[in-house]
């Protein structure tokens, strides 16, 4: 079989990584990476053997597919030309910057019948998917994800730099749309949103808590969701799992209340038997597989195969809905209660307070 002709366009902190992956993968020829910084399309070209252009125009005659790394503000202009010639893309999440950009990229997949695959990399985030497959009807979804600032990114708010990622993970667990959200959240360091707090009612009656800031000392991504089946737990850095379920005592026998009011209930007992004996506790740690590799590998075996890939342009396009509601929830809040007080993300704090957060 001949080898598929690949290319990436944007090769900065997160890009750089695609072109690797992609220079060592089989049955891949990386032909080139597109990159308007000089130094850095050249550091990386020679890094991954292949050729550097400063153009992503340059690309369109020598490649299949490419992979598109670029700020999300430039996700249409970029994807535009490579649909329009029927290429393939896979584009970094967020799908764009905004929904009608992204509701524009998938039109153009679909005029062109091209292959869209989107960034959500936590899909391929085994931590993710034993929670996926172990929990069928999600009631209750809680999702934090917490970084410090990296100065990258600051084209887009915290909503459609981090909270999207799960955003996409509540839509995938609950397979059903959000029909309501509550949100607000606070610029405190860039001119978008820095920090926010979500509230999703799903059509299926789930609910979905999630918790996103860029501007938190420590990093971390947590994902806990509760169903019929029990509560689930995962750490998606260090892909702990852990896995809480009602023992057949608990399911079927009396209530703890009603065995404690028994003459011979040993109480201190009965408080230490409750997660082991009465909850059942299991502690997993998912393969250490690399989300980006897997993610890189659907688009190769999508591209060759016709297959759908894991996630799809109406994937992408249903988390930037959800992200746009958010939004506009964040700018309508009213930190006083009142349309007459701070409303927004970029409130100021009153000056007698002696804080100034705008
Ligand atoms: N999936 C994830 O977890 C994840 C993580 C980080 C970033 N991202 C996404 O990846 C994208 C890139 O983020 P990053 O952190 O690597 O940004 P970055 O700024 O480090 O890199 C972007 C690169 O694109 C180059 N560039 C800009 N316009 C270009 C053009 N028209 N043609 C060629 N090159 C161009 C820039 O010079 C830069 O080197 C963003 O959409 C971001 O949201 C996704």
């Amino acid at each position: 079989m001949s080898l598929l002709k690949l290319g990436v366009v944007g090769v900065g902190a997160l890009g750089r990584h695609h072109a690797r992956i992609l220079s060592e993968m089989q049955g891949v020829d990386l032909v080139g990476v597109a990159e308007v910084n000089p130094e850095q399309g050249q550091a990386i070209a020679t890094a991954c053997n292949t050729t550097w252009y400063a153009d992503p125009d340059e690309l369109l005659d020598k490649v299949d597919a490419v992979s598109i790394v670029v700020p999300s503000i430039y996700h249409l202009d970029v994807a535009e030309k490579f649909i329009s010639r029927k290429l393939p893309v896979m584009v970094e999440k967020p799908l764009a910057a905004s929904y009608e950009e992204a509701a524009r990229i998938v039109a153009l997949s679909e005029k062109h019948h091209c292959l869209v695959q989107v960034g959500h990399i936590e899909r391929f985030n085994p931590a993710f998917r034993k929670v996926a497959d172990s929990c069928s009807t999600p009631k209750y979804i809680r999702c934090e994800r917490l970084a410090p600032f990296t100065f990258r990114s600051t084209d887009i708010g915290v909503i459609h730099d981090l909270m999207i990622h799960d955003i996409d993970l509540a839509l995938a667990l609950t397979n059903s749309s959000v029909l309501k959200v509550e949100a607000f959240g606070a610029s405190v360091v860039s001119d978008h949103e820095d920090c926010a707090q979500a509230r999703l009612y799903f059509e299926n009656g789930c609910i979905a808590d999630l918790s996103a800031s860029r501007i938190h000392p420590e990093p971390s991504r947590t994902l806990h969701c509760w169903g019929y089946e029990g509560s689930f737990s995962a750490d998606l850095t260090t892909r702990e799992v852990s896995i809480f379920k009602p023992g057949e005592t608990l399911k079927h026998g009396p209530s703890l209340p009603e065995r404690a009011k028994r003459p011979d209930a040993d109480i201190e007992q009965m408080k230490q038997d409750i997660f082991g004996k009465q909850i059942g506790v299991e502690k997993i740690v998912v393969p250490q597989i690399d989300a980006l590799t897997a993610e890189l590998q659907n688009f190769v075996d999508c591209i060759n195969t016709g297959a759908q890939p894991v996630v799809d342009a109406q994937a992408g396009l249903a988390a930037m809905e959800v992200a746009e509601a958010v939004h506009k929830s964040v700018n309508r809040h009213q930190w006083e209660g009142s349309a007459h007080g701070p409303v927004g993300p970029h409130f100021e704090i009153p000056a007698a307070q002696g804080l100034r957060v705008a």
